[in-house]
């Protein structure tokens, strides 16, 4: 609902003008001048001004240039009274955007009015259409995992349901988001993102819901917060895993009842927001372990979509690799650069323990470093250089994957064991003295894991 603020030292034009926009359906508060108009201006999120141009104290032009130097998307209409048409058209060309003159039509006032506002909506969703044109990166991906999520995209976009993305580091989780709200009703409105792990927990109250100016020290001015912001849009709370406790507690009662204060104010705000989160955390052992609370953890994951790592989708690694290369190629390049099918064989191979950013960051890198046209596996080794050093050591640990701890640990001791009885001849009592245990003790896990031990 808009809010309109009708100035004018008239208490009957007040009076008229509240009841017929009231009955419009919009709300509506009132000042006499310009210094009631100003302090109604700090504490309310008024969208159009209604301003006689003939003011007492402080007049109406001068008032006019306050709004638009202070509140960039306030709309102002100025009301002006038959003797000062030059000054109605002064205030159009400081920003104004129409004028209306007295005695009022009110048929008049209820369509610049409506205008007005339409015109204020219509660049605010101008401005969150190119934010999301302009940061929308395509989503590339057509293996049976990467399909599933699209299918679960294109099934949850429509809703108002709220979805928690799970997934590694880089593996598309902010992608994921940002499509959703692309393909939703709410394309036009804004996508606002929130790191909750980046904000200190003292400031996330501030950061969310906005302050009033003077609600703490440092509040020099009103603020509005990312639920406003995002009025009508989508909220994106991005590691959602790593707010504390009590932030979380903060974030359930919004999220529940869709109203809240600014900090250090009274008026409650209702707002109209679709919550996507997403985190790379456990989020179960997070509750397990009484990090994150389980209410909030269902009030968020209406819908999961879990985006698979690389390394399970392994088809995608050419496709996305093809893809790097033709974005992040030089404007001007005659000769589109791309791999030999040797060198691509080693990039499928690859485990990606950073996932989509970091073969993002390798197709940069390599791009600007090789002067190859088709880049060789020689040069994909030197590049993967380091890492794959790490690689080594990741290979030893992908065989315990998928098994739970136990599991794992029982299959690395059976193995351990093996290979030291072989070391030693399977000589039990050197054997037992090579590990550090009791003969008693290698007895055990012998019979226990059932390793034959022939002399
Ligand atoms: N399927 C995809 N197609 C094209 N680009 C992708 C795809 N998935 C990820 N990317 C790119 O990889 C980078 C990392 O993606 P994104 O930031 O969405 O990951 P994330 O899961 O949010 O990572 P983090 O957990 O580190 O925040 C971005 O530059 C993104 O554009
Ligand atoms: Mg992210």
């Amino acid at each position: 609902m808009s809010l309109v603020l009708v100035v004018d030292d008239e208490q009957s034009i007040r009076q008229v003008l509240t009841d017929i926009l009231h009955d419009e359906g919009y709300e509506v508060m009132s000042a006499e001048d310009g210094l009631e108009a100003m302090a109604l201006l700090k504490t309310h999120p008024v969208d159009l001004v209604l301003l006689d141009v003939w003011l007492p104290n402080k007049g109406g032009i001068d008032v006019l240039r306050e709004i638009k130097a202070e509140y960039v998307s306030v709309q102002v209409v100025i009301i002006s009274g038959h003797g000062n048409i030059d000054l109605a058209v002064k205030a159009v060309k400081l920003g104004a955007y129409d004028f209306i003159e007295k005695p009022l039509s009110l048929d008049r006032v209820l369509t610049v009015v409506k205008n007005a506002l339409e015109v204020e909506q219509l660049k605010r969703e101008n401005r969150a259409l190119k934010d999301t044109v302009l940061k929308n990166d395509e989503m590339i991906g057509q293996s049976e995992p990467m399909l599933r999520v699209l299918e679960l995209i294109n099934q949850s976009a429509v809703g108002d349901a709220r979805i928690l993305i799970l997934g590694e580091n880089g593996t598309g989780k902010e992608l994921v988001a940002r499509e959703i709200h692309r393909r939703s009703a709410r394309s036009g409105r804004p996508f606002v993102e929130v790191n909750c792990a980046a904000i200190p927990d003292t400031l996330i109250e501030s950061e969310l819901f906005g302050h009033e100016k003077g609600a703490f020290t440092s509040a020099v001015s009103r603020r509005t917060g990312k639920f406003e912001a995002a009025d009508g849009g989508t909220l994106f709370l991005d590691e959602v895993a790593d707010m504390t406790l009590s932030a979380q507690a903060k974030v359930l009662r919004v999220v529940q009842e869709m109203t809240f204060e600014r900090v250090g104010g009274e008026k409650s705000l209702h707002v109209d927001v679709r919550i996507i989160s997403a985190t790379n955390k456990d989020i179960q052992a997070e509750i397990r372990a009484g990090r994150f609370r389980e209410d909030l953890f269902f009030r968020l994951n209406v819908v999961p979509i879990q985006v698979p790592p690389l390394r399970e989708r392994r088809e995608d690694i050419p496709v996305l690799a093809e893809h790097f290369l033709r974005s992040l190629a030089r404007p001007g390049a005659t000769v589109a650069k791309g791999f030999t099918p040797e060198a691509m064989d080693e990039l499928v191979k690859y485990r990606w323990p950073g996932n989509v950013r970091e073969l993002k960051n390798f197709v940069e890198r390599i791009t600007i470093m090789s002067d190859e046209d088709a880049i060789g596996t020689e040069s994909v080794r030197r590049f993967l250089g380091e890492i794959h050093s790490v690689e080594a050591e990741d290979t030893v640990l992908s065989e315990f994957e998928d098994m739970g701890l136990s599991e794992a640990r029982e299959s690395f001791e059976r193995r351990y064991i093996e290979g030291k009885l072989a070391e030693h001849g399977n000589n039990i009592s050197r054997t037992a003295e090579a590990l550090g245990v009791y003969p008693s003790n290698l007895h055990g896990k012998i019979r226990k894991y059932g390793i034959k031990v022939e002399k």
